[in-house]
């Protein structure tokens, strides 16, 4: 545990008499800059968390609709039914809203439910309201300003109405660049003779993973899937951008049986763009969707792009979320490969717990939503004098799909476990149920318990696991070969939407959150036994047999996942 963590929580103690610390932090992040106070009649858009009504009862009955033999399996809610348990109590919106008036504030709901409130004000109205004192930070990789305070209050009174208020504490996090360069293509001696595999020797004498290669490995069907109208949302962050002509010429060389003119939709957020000049397609957007189209053929993918409206990705993937929920029909399947954050390096524990909400309201709505781990192992390249293990989020949400990293060496007769894949436990979030006898079967097994290195207690990391070595197309050249548990995500995800159409399609729910059906059905999966993930300077774990925390039960077999599905 890093002691950083420590300042980040909020603590209970009181700034001004009648007023009640909600979060602070000694001073800004590494990379941020005090460079002096913002004018004083600059306008801000306070955002203001309020507590949910029930959202305990909401998480109970995201399990009980999510876990196969459960009597109200399948029977996912309304966005109204889901309302009701996030909605605010009356007293908190009263008492909110009557504070905010006795200072000349009005504020507009985000949400339907309420739980969240836009206010504006001006930069002295904030600090006086807040006992704050908004300041003008500079980032010392991109010189942009950033307004936040280091600290900040309510009322004594509305402590318990109001969870935390966005842009305080909080900073922006740099998208981490692109997976390091060792992550190139393994060279094969020419003389190589490939041991016997169940695998064909093209495919995995290349080690860049194809769709017809991929195929080939998890048995993912190469026919047109049943036209339905369930949508497979790939998401994209900050500017990043899918490409149609690269999808194009994705489907030309990669999809030979494919029209190559299958395209996917489009739905914009916080103005969110889908620009297609030469140079626009992103490192995140344009590999996700050429996947999820050239592997599901012909379930529809539409490309959902959040704009950077709000300074911070994080709250980018919580206004997607929110706006996810409020539709009317949800995509049923939702990728979201953007960088993961370490947890130690969030700024606010409360940004990742109101995001985690979030996903559990798509949850409750029968969304399977699926993100990666990160490429760092056990431990995190990034923090040099690291210590212990740290997990990365959303991954670490209970309420998601985790994915994993595997790789397929030419001198091994099957898939192992990849030593970038990202995997270990959470500090914020407890073990949830569904993964209680896999984890702590996993923990005996191998009598690992250095609670020093990493919470044993705590979500644990990846669910599941897939091939992360892939090419695609990037301003209309092939990208040969990029290794990323990104990739790992996109191609499981695609998988699930493949298996959530056939339900639809058979006038069945689709599978919703995935977890408690995965933990029930761990033989559905390539389990890997050998390999580790290394990090933090330490071996990291070891992949063995059964679950673990560096390829969860393994990677997907299409037809044991699709005999399981057939059965529910
Ligand atoms: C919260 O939701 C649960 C599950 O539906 C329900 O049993 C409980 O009564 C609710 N609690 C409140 C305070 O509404
Ligand atoms: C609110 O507005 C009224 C009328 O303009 C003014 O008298 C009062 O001082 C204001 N209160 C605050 C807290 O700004
Ligand atoms: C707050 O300001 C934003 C940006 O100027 C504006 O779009 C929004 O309508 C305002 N909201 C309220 C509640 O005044
Ligand atoms: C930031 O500003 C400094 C001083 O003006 C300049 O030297 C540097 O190139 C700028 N960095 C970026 C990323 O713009
Ligand atoms: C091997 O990789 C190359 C480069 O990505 C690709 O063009 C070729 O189709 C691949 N071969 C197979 C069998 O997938
Ligand atoms: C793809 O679109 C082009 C241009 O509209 C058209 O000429 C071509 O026939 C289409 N190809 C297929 C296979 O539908
Ligand atoms: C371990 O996880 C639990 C539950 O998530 C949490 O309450 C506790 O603070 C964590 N311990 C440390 C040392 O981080
Ligand atoms: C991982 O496996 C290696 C080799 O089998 C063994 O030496 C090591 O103790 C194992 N590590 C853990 C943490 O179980």
């Amino acid at each position: 545990m890093l002691p950083s963590i420590l300042l980040l929580f909020p603590l209970l103690v009181a700034a001004t008499s009648g007023f009640h610390v909600l979060e602070r932090r000694d001073s800004a992040p590494a990379g941020f800059t005090r460079i002096g106070s913002p004018q004083e009649d600059q306008v801000l858009s306070l955002r203001l968390a309020l507590t949910q009504g029930n959202i305990t009862g909401l998480h109970d009955t995201v399990y009980a609709i999510s876990t196969p033999g459960n009597s109200r399996y399948g029977n996912y809610l309304t966005r109204e039914e889901v309302t009701e348990f996030v909605a605010p109590s009356s007293e908190t919106l009263s008492s909110v809203n009557s504070w905010l008036a006795s200072n000349n504030l009005t504020a507009s709901p985000i949400t339907t439910a309420r739980d969240w409130l836009l206010v504006n004000m001006t930069v002295s109205q904030a600090n006086a309201l807040l006992v704050a004192d908004f300041s003008t930070f500079q980032s010392d990789a991109t010189n942009e300003t950033v307004i936040r305070t280091l600290s900040y209050s309510v009322p004594a009174i509305l402590k318990s109405s109001i969870e935390w208020v966005h842009p305080t504490i909080s900073f922006p996090q740099a998208k981490s660049s692109r997976p390091p360069s060792s992550l190139k293509r393994p060279t094969t001696a020419a003389s190589a003779q490939p041991p016997a595999s169940s695998v064909s020797a093209d495919c995995r004498m290349n080690s860049s993973w194809t769709p017809v290669c991929l195929q080939e490995l998890y048995g993912i069907p190469s026919t047109p899937a049943k036209p339905t109208t369930d949508l497979f949302g790939v998401s994209g962050f900050d500017n990043d951008f899918a490409n149609l002509r690269d999808l194009q010429t994705f489907l030309e060389i990669y999809r030979p049986d494919m029209n190559p003119n299958t395209t996917f939709g489009l739905i914009t957020l916080d103005g969110g763009l889908n620009n297609q000049l030469p140079g626009g397609a992103g490192l995140t957007g344009n590999p996700d969707t050429q996947y999820a189209v050239g592997l599901t053929n012909g379930v529809p993918v539409t490309f959902i792009s959040t704009g950077t409206l709000p300074d911070d990705l994080l709250v980018e993937m919580l206004d997607q979320a929110n706006y996810l929920v409020s539709l009317e029909n949800p995509p049923r399947t939702i990728l979201n490969t953007e960088t993961p954050q370490l947890e130690s390096l969030l700024s606010s524990p409360q940004i990742a717990i109101s995001m985690c909400n979030a996903y559990a309201q798509l949850a409750a709505r029968g969304v399977s939503y699926i993100v990666q781990t990160n490429i760092w192992g056990a431990g995190s390249v990034p923090i040099p004098d690291c210590k212990s293990f740290d997990a990365s989020f959303p991954a670490t949400c209970p309420f998601v799909t985790a994915v994993g990293a595997t790789e397929f060496n030419n001198d091994e007769p099957e898939e192992v476990a990849s030593q970038f894949s990202g995997g270990g436990f959470s500090d914020l979030f407890k073990r949830p149920k569904y993964q209680d006898s896999a984890v702590s079967g996993y923990l005996k097994a191998t009598d690992n318990t250095d609670s020093s290195a990493f919470n044993v207690s705590g979500r644990a990391i990846p669910d599941v696991a897939a091939i992360a070595a892939i090419s695609w197309i990037f301003d209309g050249g092939v990208v040969d070969f990029l290794e990323a548990t990104e990739y790992s995500a996109t191609i499981f995800a695609s998988i699930v939407a493949l298996l959530n159409n056939e339900r639809i399609a058979a006038g069945k729910p689709g599978l919703g959150f995935l977890n408690p059906l995965i933990y029930s059905n761990g033989d559905a999966f390539n389990d890997m036994k050998t390999g580790s993930n290394p990090g933090c300077n330490t071996p990291g774990f070891n992949s063995t047999v059964g679950w673990d925390p560096v390829t969860g039960f393994g990677s997907p077999s299409y037809p044991r996942l699709q005999d399981v599905c057939s059965k529910l």
